[in-house]
């Protein structure tokens, strides 16, 4: 009898070899290849002829009915509610709150907060039902209509789910606990994830309900096991945070029925996650009084505007090659911005070790950002803290011109609404509506450094030389 074939799979990125070996060869990770099961070999279409009916795109179709939770946050990341038959798919370190979280959306939608309540089941792989509960009753939803089972078998949840009256909303999680007894491999490899998520996904397709995967991520912030789930889901959410900060962080990063740069902003508090309505008031919340380094980003996270601080420090290096740390930003930004500073400005950063920080855990990929980053890193060098009642916002070119960033209008109504009077910005080109606030419009981050050069202590310092 011929010997079962098996081939070796990378866990990180799903390439088939036929020969085990220490890395893989598609994307270089290490130590990440597992025997799996070689499925059958397809055998030839040998010209079979199927049957495929096409249609125009203004064919009579459904309407998408979305179904709203009431956890307004919730709602928004993905795109104005849920979507019958689709699958989400949640993601976050261990202890984050995932699975907090997607208790309170069951919760929420079996209670009916918003519209006619919903049948949810919530299957949890990972905690015994007395830890569910346990949960519940914490959250204060223990009263909640929301159907409970323990279970890992794939198997036994599509028997439970495949009825013509199955529950509108499932939860499963988390995806990595899951397994199909077809399979010999163990829970959480590439091939059970992949074979339970496409087992679930195509029965919510055909049931028209709705699921939502919890996913593990590795050590390196990706979901762990395969990308391909990624590209399997309708939608691909992060759940992230600070493990020092109780603000938690709903990023959508793919979603096939909404925008994906919407955020959801929650705080975790002893009765479980609390919706944060107005991120800005939260984030400025412990701005101590106006020190050196800091400064105010005016930013947009999706569709809404939100204040944070940008922290900066500029201390005497004790390395031979000075130091550039960042938390919250982008690093090969932060070089961009000090060469600019640098070499159009001619502000000297030297051998210094610099630090960067978005303060409350909160990560920013806006180059509208590049201006509110300068103005940090000058204040610190500079001993001049910048003015605490003005917002900064604006890219900036690598020739050190400040260039126009989208949405003006809605960052500087955000600002007066928290009691900014000030504003540093690029030029504007039309006419904005006035909020309020004193604008000074700035074409070259050169007028930026002149700012600090006017306030800083005196004896002025001598990086300033040359700067204007
Ligand atoms: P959990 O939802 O279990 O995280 P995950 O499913 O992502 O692993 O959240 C666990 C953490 O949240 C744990 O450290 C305790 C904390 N927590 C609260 O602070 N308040 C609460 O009401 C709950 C339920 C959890
Ligand atoms: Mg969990």
């Amino acid at each position: 009898m011929a010997r079962a074939e098996t081939k070796y799979v990378c866990q990180q990125c799903g390439t088939a070899h036929p020969k085990w070996s220490g890395k893989c060869d598609a994307c270089g990770a290490w130590n990440t290849l597992a025997e799996e099961a070689a499925g059958p070999v397809p055998k030839g279409l040998g010209g079979a002829r199927g049957k495929l009916a096409f249609q125009g795109l203004d064919a009579a179709h459904e309407r998408l009915v979305r179904r709203l939770t009431g956890i307004a946050e919730f709602d928004r990341v993905c795109g104005g509610g849920l979507v019958p038959g689709s699958t989400l798919l949640v993601g976050g370190d261990p202890g984050i709150g995932k699975s907090t979280l997607l208790l309170q959306i069951a919760a929420a939608l079996a209670q009916g907060r918003e519209g006619g309540a919903l049948s949810c089941a919530y299957i949890s792989g990972e905690e015994s039902l007395d830890q569910v509960r346990l949960r519940a009753e914490r959250l204060g939803v223990k009263a909640a209509p929301v159907m409970l089972a323990a279970a890992t078998s794939i198997r036994d949840i599509a028997g439970a789910l495949d009825r013509a009256d199955p529950p509108d909303f499932v939860v499963v999680d988390s995806i990595q606990t899951m397994y199909l007894d077809q399979l010999d491999s163990a829970p959480g490899t590439v091939g059970q994830v992949r074979a339970s998520a496409q087992e679930l996904i195509r029965l919510a397709k055909r049931r028209g309900f709705t699921v939502m995967l919890v996913g593990h991520v590795t050590k390196d912030g990706l979901i762990a096991g395969p990308r391909v789930l990624e590209h399997m889901v309708d939608a691909v959410l992060y759940f992230e945070g600070e493990r020092g900060h109780q603000f938690r962080i709903l990023r959508a990063v793919k979603n096939r029925y909404g925008p994906t740069d919407e955020i959801g902003v929650f705080e975790m508090t002893d009765a479980g996650l609390r919706e944060v309505p107005n991120p800005s008031a939260l984030f400025l919340g412990d701005r101590q009084a106006p020190s050196s380094g800091s400064a105010v980003f005016a930013g947009i996270e999706g569709t809404r505007p939100m204040l944070v601080e940008v922290q900066a420090l500029v201390a005497a290096s004790s390395y031979g090659t000075p130091r550039r740390a960042v938390v919250g930003w982008d690093g090969n930004r932060l070089a961009m911005v000090l060469a600019v500073l640098e070499a159009r400005c001619g502000v000297e950063f030297g051998a210094r070790d610099i630090y960067l920080n978005i303060a409350g855990g909160l990560r920013i990929a806006e180059p509208a950002a590049d201006l509110a980053v300068a103005a940090a890193l000058v204040s610190a060098l500079t001993g001049a803290p910048a003015a605490a009642d003005t917002v900064v916002f604006g890219e900036i070119g690598l020739s050190g011109e400040v260039r126009a960033v989208g949405q003006t209008d809605a960052r500087l109504k955000e600002a007066a609404k928290l009691g900014f009077s000030a504003a540093i910005l690029p030029p504007r080109r039309g006419r904005a509506t006035e909020a309020g606030l004193a604008l000074k419009e700035l074409a070259h981050v050169r007028e930026l450094v002149a700012l600090f050069e006017d306030a800083a202590p005196a004896p002025s310092p001598r990086v300033l030389r040359g700067a204007r």
